[in-house]
């Protein structure tokens, strides 16, 4: 069946709502109309104070970067559709954005917090966010953007729930726990700053935590009941296995897909996902130890724990601890990864299934082949990706390309294939140039020897396949067309590659980024153009009244 690509709007009442990509339209209309007519979507309002701190999560004092002095920063819960927004005031010595990750920022790259769409907040100074939850369910987070700030915290949890008329497809949980866990370094982020800078390698991160602690965060539950459990990896160079003494994870939804519901005894986790689980406290009454230890790290294997604390309990298990894959395991884990699957039936954020969506069938506009490198420059440590090293304008490209400001970026920097080898790299400013709608192919190539993290802003993109070795068009015939995951962040594993297929339908300037946070400092991303000529509120938000200036652009306000 070929599946054919609409833009509809349904109008209901005086709201206005897109209906994209669903073929059952008639099923799309008659949820938009009545589910607006409902209720008017929620507002939330937040003012966060962020400062430099001192923080202690290794018992050693060492500075942070806290929200409203806390430490990882207050996790937003909102609602699928929530309007949300978030007063930022800058309190640090330097320049500072926020990024929330997985968040699509539908028609409005404006809010979506990266060099590449906004100029970053001044010191003593504040901004405030304001953007939709639309059409989106599942965990998320939010990040500083910027100069490695992550290193140092400024991140924290974002969860969204369905709307109350909304099914989903397990049973209520009887609450809810959100784990952050990531590599952290006893060094500040100014000092990791000043290594690159000077165009060295990272040493390896000091230690993994669990909510900003080692071995000590305690989650507390009755025997009996089933709690949902949203991990993240916040850190900036680290997968890890996650795994829980007598438990298995139910896996539910990862990124706001939901998943097939495979149980799991251990699940790795890659620098910038997410993933949810159910987990059923069937044991008898005592404490279990959560585990996360480092993935594909060759030199030293980092573990840290957590409590899963039966309410009433005064003993620990006798059980032994899972020992989770051998730590290089690439083969484990590709298994693994095979195994997340899409759940065709079951609904997401809106009422249609999310198998209506045929991706499979749908052909390709154009492919992408993304192959990340190490390069040397200027007598500097840099990455690139097909040869070109990422410079960040003073300029933010979204402004620039708004206000027709040129000299900013081109489309010809980066070519859709990577370089004959032996090329070498240089620096430029990659922008790849889509019309909307358009419905690609990325494949992204890994011939080093580490693991990466792709993340995509604005966009769900699906999985369609992993291989080992250099990509090649017959690799197609390993495609899962069916129930690949949608997600917005891939791994791609050690002499690797990972294909994904993605449908280009929200204008705007998006980052396409490495998360592992050296690779992309020094090089290792760029951004999508997703146009058209029709500029329309419809299709694209006007820049909103409080953007900020700088670059080229600063005469404008
Ligand atoms: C800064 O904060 C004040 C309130 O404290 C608010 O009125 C103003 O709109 C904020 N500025 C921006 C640019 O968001
Ligand atoms: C898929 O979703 C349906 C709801 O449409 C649910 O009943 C079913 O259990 C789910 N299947 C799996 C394997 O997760
Ligand atoms: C930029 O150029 C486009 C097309 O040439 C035009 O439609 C638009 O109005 C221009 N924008 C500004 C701010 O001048």
């Amino acid at each position: 069946m070929i599946v054919t690509r609409h833009s509809k709007y349904c109008q209901c009442g005086r709201k206005k709502m897109k209906q994209t990509n669903f073929p059952s339209v008639f099923l799309g209309i008659l949820a938009c109309c009545a589910l607006s007519v409902i209720a008017e979507d929620r507002y939330q309002f937040f003012t966060w104070e962020i400062t430099q701190g001192t923080i202690s999560p290794l018992g050693v004092p060492q500075p942070g970067i806290l929200i409203n002095g806390q430490f990882p920063g207050p996790t937003i819960e909102a609602i699928t559709n929530d309007n949300i927004l978030v007063n930022v005031i800058n309190k640090l010595d330097e320049k500072f954005l926020l990024t929330w990750s997985g968040i699509k920022q539908r028609r409005t790259s404006w809010q979506d917090g990266v060099s590449g769409t906004n100029c970053a907040i001044p010191p003593n100074s504040n901004w405030t966010y304001k953007f939709q939850t639309k059409d989106q369910v599942g965990t998320y987070t939010y990040f500083p953007s910027t100069k490695i700030h992550k290193a140092s915290g400024g991140f924290g949890g974002f969860n969204i729930a369905q709307r109350s008329v909304i099914d989903i497809p397990y049973p209520a949980p009887d609450a809810e726990f959100t784990l952050l866990i990531g590599d952290w370094y006893t060094t500040s982020h100014k000092v990791l700053r000043r290594i690159l800078d000077a165009g060295r390698s990272l040493p390896n991160p000091n230690a993994l935590l669990i909510n900003g602690q080692k071995d000590a965060a305690v989650f507390t539950g009755e025997a009996g009941k089933t709690y949902k459990f949203r991990v993240s990896n916040v850190g900036v160079a680290t997968s890890f296995n996650l795994r829980i003494q007598g438990h298995s994870l139910k896996l539910i939804e990862v990124e706001g897909a939901h998943t097939l519901q495979e149980s799991y005894e251990s699940f790795d986790v890659h620098v910038g996902q997410s993933a949810t689980f159910l987990v059923t406290l069937s044991q008898p009454t005592s404490d279990y130890t959560i585990i996360a230890s480092s993935r594909f790290t060759d030199s030293i294997v980092l573990t840290t724990t957590a409590t899963l604390r039966y309410a009433g309990s005064n003993t620990i298990t006798s059980l032994s601890l899972p020992s989770g894959p051998e730590a290089n395991d690439v083969a484990w884990s590709i298994k693994q990864a095979r195994t997340i699957r899409l759940n065709l039936t079951a609904n997401a954020a809106r009422p249609n299934p999310q198998g209506s969506f045929h991706y499979g069938t749908i052909p390709v506009v154009r492919t992408l082949q993304l192959a990340n490198s190490k390069a040397t420059i200027n007598g500097k440590l840099r990455y690139a990706v097909n040869g070109i090293s990422y410079l960040n304008p003073k300029t933010p490209l979204k402004i620039a390309d708004w206000f027709n400001i040129s000299g900013v970026f081109d489309l010809n920097t980066i070519k859709d294939v990577p370089p004959s080898p032996g090329t070498l790299a240089k620096q430029g400013t990659s922008v790849v140039g889509f019309t909307l709608h358009d419905f690609a192919e990325i494949i992204f190539q890994n011939n080093e020897k580490f693991i990466q993290s792709w993340h995509m802003d604005g966009s769900s993109f699906y999985i369609v396949g992993y291989g080992d070795g250099v990509w090649n068009s017959d690799s197609r015939k390993t495609y899962n067309l069916v129930d690949g995951i949608t997600r917005h962040t891939i791994q791609v594993y050690p002499n690797s590659w990972s294909a994904i297929r993605v449908s280009l339908d929200n204008k705007g300037i998006w980052n396409l980024r490495s998360a592992i946070w050296e690779r992309r400092y020094l090089g290792q991303e760029l951004y999508l153009r997703v146009w058209n000529d029709v500029q329309s509120v419809y299709t694209e938000s006007n820049i909103p009244p409080n953007a900020l200036f700088c670059g080229k652009a600063k005469h404008l306000h």
